[in-house]
């Protein structure tokens, strides 16, 4: 193992922005928060993230125990905002039922709306499932009467960075996100330096 530091933006958007409504494709719903449902959240989250760069720098991303843990935790923080928190399914009956896509939100201080982690499971990517999530929340958002949206991205995610961008997102900081990675790993990974 080593530490690896990746870079990371945080993103902020101006909630005063009009923006048109979601309208997720067709056969595609969006399915509210409720308490019953919170491991089908872990499981999406697990599902979008394990084999995505993300889930290097937040190593419980690549496992479904971690996402449950991180799931426990974003529901019990004070500011979790029901209201920006939200699957996508596809499907009604029981057999054919796949749950597509995972978003969470969170108030925090200074009326700002924190995004958690938007993932999309592979397959259903590409057809405006991670524009209409956060489209969603940034609606929940301005419904609470926040002012800002902010989220952190990794640099090293070309698409999630441009999807946030083309919503109204700016970069506003730099961070470095430190990380035990294994060695193998991590020099395939250009936004990141490690320290043996
Ligand atoms: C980042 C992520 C959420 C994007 O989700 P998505 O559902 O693919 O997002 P969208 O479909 O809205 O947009 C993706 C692309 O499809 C395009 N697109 C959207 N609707 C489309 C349509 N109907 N037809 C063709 N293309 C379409 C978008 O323009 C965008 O193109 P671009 O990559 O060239 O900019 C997804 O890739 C993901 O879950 N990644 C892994 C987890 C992750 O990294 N999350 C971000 C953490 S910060």
């Amino acid at each position: 193992m080593q530490t690896t530091y990746f870079k990371r933006f945080r993103m902020e958007a101006d909630l005063a922005r009009s923006r048109g409504p979601a309208t997720l494709p067709a056969h595609y719903r969006f399915v509210p928060w409720n308490e019953a449902i919170l491991d089908v959240h872990a499981r999406t989250k697990f599902r979008a993230f394990r084999d995505e760069i993300d889930a290097l720098v937040f190593p419980c991303l690549g496992d479904l125990e971690g996402c449950r843990r991180l799931m426990a935790e974003i529901r019990a923080k004070a500011g979790f905002l029901p209201a920006a928190t939200w699957l996508v399914a596809r499907g009604t009956c029981p057999s054919s039922l796949q749950w597509c896509g995972t978003i969470q939100g969170v108030m925090e201080r200074g009326r700002v709306g924190m995004i958690q982690n938007v993932g999309v499971v592979p397959g259903h990517r590409g057809v405006g499932l991670g524009t209409c999530l956060i489209e969603r929340v940034l609606a929940a958002f301005r419904e609470a009467g926040l002012h800002t949206a902010a989220l952190e991205v990794t640099a090293d995610n070309p698409g999630a960075v441009r999807l946030y961008q083309r919503l109204g997102f700016r970069r506003t900081k730099t961070i470095y996100k430190s990380s035990d990675t294994p060695v193998a790993t991590t020099a395939d990974v250009p936004a990141a330096f490690a320290l043996s």
